[in-house]
């Protein structure tokens, strides 16, 4: 039939011209990886060309930390994370982690919490309240993270100061009942940030939070109203870039909120000084290895 020539021919043509621009396709593909491989520096050698180039400094604190390992994205392992739990002074001065959580048994470990494993330190505290310290991915929302970094509040509360007194429990009541600005909230709660003695004996709350300006109000927490205390931290900075303060409250929930949390978590290892910094090389080093997942191997 005449008209299937030409359609069969066509489709020859087709064929080869798919043929021909699949092959110069894998060519090229081959011939990137070849030449991404060739160029693909290793470390040092990456490290010195940048080093010529002046964009690494390795002089101050964590500045070799910084410029050699996180800004290199060097893998932190977990054979590493492995040996700070094992470490004294670790993360500033104090005993290793292991030697209080070292066993799932309440009754054997502070909250029941085992940091000797990779298993141990993904599972948490087995004791009530159970929650996990590690989200992978997500260091700043990682409770392990936070309690090495964060200072129980007020600011030098001794490390044995109830968890349960009265000015703590109404802090916590009127969070897990919404937050609501009522009455229990005015007369009852607010004053409390004014007062010295209720929680601890440390300087009142509002000595070092009564603006949005840091200084002189740390993290730009405002505890002298109920509108101030709604924007949260930072409120003043982050509005710069249009976004709104980190929530010190998130009403019903006050497990997870930065304000009762400040009150009842002590910073660890116990003892810590709360002039020590937030930041310690070993500190950045383990939230690394969380925002690269937390992997065990
Ligand atoms: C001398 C004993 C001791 C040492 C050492 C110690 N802790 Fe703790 N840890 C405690 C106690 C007691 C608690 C519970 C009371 C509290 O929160 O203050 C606790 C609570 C915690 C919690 C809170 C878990 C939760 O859900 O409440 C974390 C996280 C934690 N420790 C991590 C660490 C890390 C990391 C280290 C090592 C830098 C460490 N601890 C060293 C005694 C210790
Ligand atoms: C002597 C000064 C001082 C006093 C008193 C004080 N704080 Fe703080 N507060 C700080 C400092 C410093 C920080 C930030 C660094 C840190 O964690 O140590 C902070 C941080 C906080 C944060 C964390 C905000 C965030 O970034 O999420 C909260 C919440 C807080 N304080 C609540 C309180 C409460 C409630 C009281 C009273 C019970 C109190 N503070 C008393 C100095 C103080």
């Amino acid at each position: 039939m005449p008209a299937i020539g030409p359609m069969a021919s066509e489709n020859r043509d087709l064929g080869d011209a798919m043929r021909v621009f699949l092959s110069a396709l894998i060519a090229a593909v081959l011939v990137a990886g070849a030449a991404g491989a060739a160029d693909q520096d290793s470390a040092t050698r990456a490290m010195y060309k940048d080093a010529k180039l002046h964009k690494l400094d390795i002089h101050g604190d964590n500045a070799v930390v910084e410029a050699l390992v996180l800004r290199r994205h060097i893998p932190i392992t977990y054979d590493y994370v492995a040996s700070l739990m094992r470490a004294p002074n670790a993360f500033g001065a104090g005993p290793a982690c292991i030697v209080c959580h070292s066993s799932a048994d309440p009754t054997k470990s502070y909250r029941g919490m085992d940091l000797s494993t990779c298993r141990g330190m993904h599972a948490g505290p087995t004791e009530a309240p159970a929650r996990p310290v590690i989200v992978p991915g997500k260091p700043e929302e990682s409770l392990l993270v936070q309690m090495l970094r964060n200072n129980r509040m007020p600011l030098g509360v001794a490390f044995l100061h109830e968890i349960d007194s009265p000015a703590i429990t109404a802090v916590k009541t009127w969070i897990d009942g919404g937050a609501k600005n009522d009455d229990q909230f005015t007369y009852t709660v607010l004053p409390l940030f004014g007062k010295a003695e209720e929680f601890g004996g440390a300087a009142a709350c509002i000595e070092c939070h009564s603006s949005f300006r840091d200084p002189p109000s740390f993290n730009e927490v405002n505890l002298t109203s109920y509108d101030a205390i709604m924007k949260g931290a930072f409120s003043r900075t982050r509005a710069k870039d249009g976004k709104p303060g980190i929530p010190i409250v998130i009403p019903g929930k006050a497990e997870d909120s930065p304000l009762y949390r400040r009150l009842t978590m002590n910073r660890m290892p116990p003892g810590r000084d709360p002039a020590d910094p937030a930041d310690h090389a070993n500190v950045l080093l383990l939230e690394r290895w969380i925002q690269q997942g937390a992997a065990c191997e």
